[in-house]
């Protein structure tokens, strides 16, 4: 073994870890930094890499396989982790794990690396995925290996003439891909402290910026993809790019969760993800128009499912597989257009239809027109309340009313 494939961000961490491999492990590195929409300066950070020591510094642009591997069918899945969290940083995770692992074989190496601490999930993420694709794969992982804190790392650059750009160093950490954009650390780690205004890239502050007129958008999805924003049929990533602009403009998106991590630990997490957050809005009411109610009661167990699953690191599972091909038949009648009004902070849905829409207005109508059959109703509430009536007579009766439960609730409650 001699060669290994390190994920690089171009970052501290990573760019220090080049260095400390070489000199721990003696063996060659290999960057691999693969764009997932991160903006950042490409050509540059593969230039530092090979600056720094690597033997090859690769840059792959993984923006596409992202958004249709990854992203949509998450979206279609309705995974939004413990009600709150679209799964940016999550969905990333196994994409790059398996460009490593495609690069690792591609070019004769016995091993991986990354640069996650020892405390988070992306290292069980990487970890758990690369294990399962590649088991012959080792994994270093210098940031849980060596001890070192922000400023012995900021040390051993200046020592081993490693560039890096302390001058901007900020106090968070942050993740970003085209899904949304991950915030950590600094004084977001006191749940009391409203986050301050520094920590937002992607948004405008809702509210100040309260004197433009709303925007309405209407989003087109077929079989729950979205494939066009007002009538022009976009590609997934520009789709994406565009809406992240125009809903951070209006303050969409903020996110501000305290979260369960895998590991057992609370953390506070901020996020922005207008996006996702406009999007996930509006397949779900879509989904309100084309499911039938089963269907949707059965499908948000699956919503949360899945999300818990991607959170886990467990995208290479069997119960993935499962869950994936449930979801993907949930989708077959889920196409039409959802109407949405973004104005300061909020994104509200204001219509939606479908050519396979269950709505019936004959059925629904108070007004003329009514189809339904009021008289129908009579039987079935009789049919409907039979096992309440036959059990409160047989076991409840004497305990209804003023004198017992009820009031026996009341007393329990004071
Ligand atoms: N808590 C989120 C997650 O586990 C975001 C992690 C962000 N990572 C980071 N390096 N800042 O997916």
């Amino acid at each position: 073994m001699s060669t290994v494939v390190l994920a690089y961000s171009g970052g501290l961490d990573t760019s220090v870890a080049i260095r400390w491999i070489k000199e721990q492990y003696n063996l060659d590195v290999i960057t691999l930094t693969i764009d997932v929409g991160n903006e950042r300066d490409l050509p540059a950070i593969a230039a530092r890499a090979e600056q720094i020591g690597a033997v090859k510094a690769m840059v792959v642009d993984g923006r596409a396989d992202f958004v249709r591997y990854f992203v949509w069918p998450a979206l279609q899945a309705g995974a939004i982790y413990e009600g709150q969290y679209p799964l940016a940083t999550a969905l990333a995770r196994p994409l790059i794990a398996r460009l490593l692992v495609e690069v690792a074989r591609a070019e004769g190496a016995g091993a991986v690396a990354h640069g996650c601490t020892g405390k988070g999930n992306d290292q069980v993420r990487f970890d758990v995925s690369v294990n399962t694709l590649a088991p012959e794969l080792k994994i270093i992982a210098p940031v849980r290996e060596w001890s070192m804190t922000r400023d012995n790392e900021i040390a051993y650059a200046h020592e081993h003439s490693i560039p890096i750009q302390v001058t901007n160093a900020s106090p968070y950490s942050v993740d970003q891909n085209l899904w949304g954009r991950s915030v950590e650390c600094g004084v977001l780690e006191d749940p009391w402290a409203e986050p301050p205004e520094e920590v937002y890239a992607w948004t405008s502050n809702p509210d100040v910026s309260s004197s433009s007129e709303p925007t309405y958008l209407e989003i087109t999805f077929q079989h729950g993809t979205p494939v066009a924003l007002n009538g022009e049929e976009l590609d997934g990533v520009v789709l994406i790019e565009t809406l992240n602009k125009l809903a951070g403009q209006y303050g969409i998106g903020r996110i501000d969760h305290i979260e369960n991590r895998l590991v057992g630990i609370k953390s506070r997490e901020v996020y922005e993800a207008p996006a996702a957050v406009v999007l996930h809005a509006a397949h779900s009411a879509l989904e309100s128009l084309t499911l039938g109610r089963d269907q949707a009661r059965f499908k948000e167990m699956v919503a949360a499912e899945y999300a818990r699953l991607i959170y886990n690191g467990q995208w290479y599972s069997a119960l993935h597989q499962d869950l994936a091909a449930y979801v993907h038949s949930t989708q077959r009648f889920v196409s039409g257009t959802v109407r949405v009004k973004l104005s300061h902070g909020h994104c509200a849905i204001v219509g939606r239809r479908s050519e396979h829409s269950l709505y019936s207005h004959g059925l629904a109508t108070y007004d003329s027109g009514d189809q339904f059959d009021h008289n129908a109703a009579l039987g079935f509430i009789k049919l409907w309340g039979l096992p309440l009536r036959t059990q409160a007579q047989a076991q409840l009766l004497p305990s209804i009313g003023i004198e017992g439960d009820l009031l026996s609730l009341d007393t329990h409650i004071s």
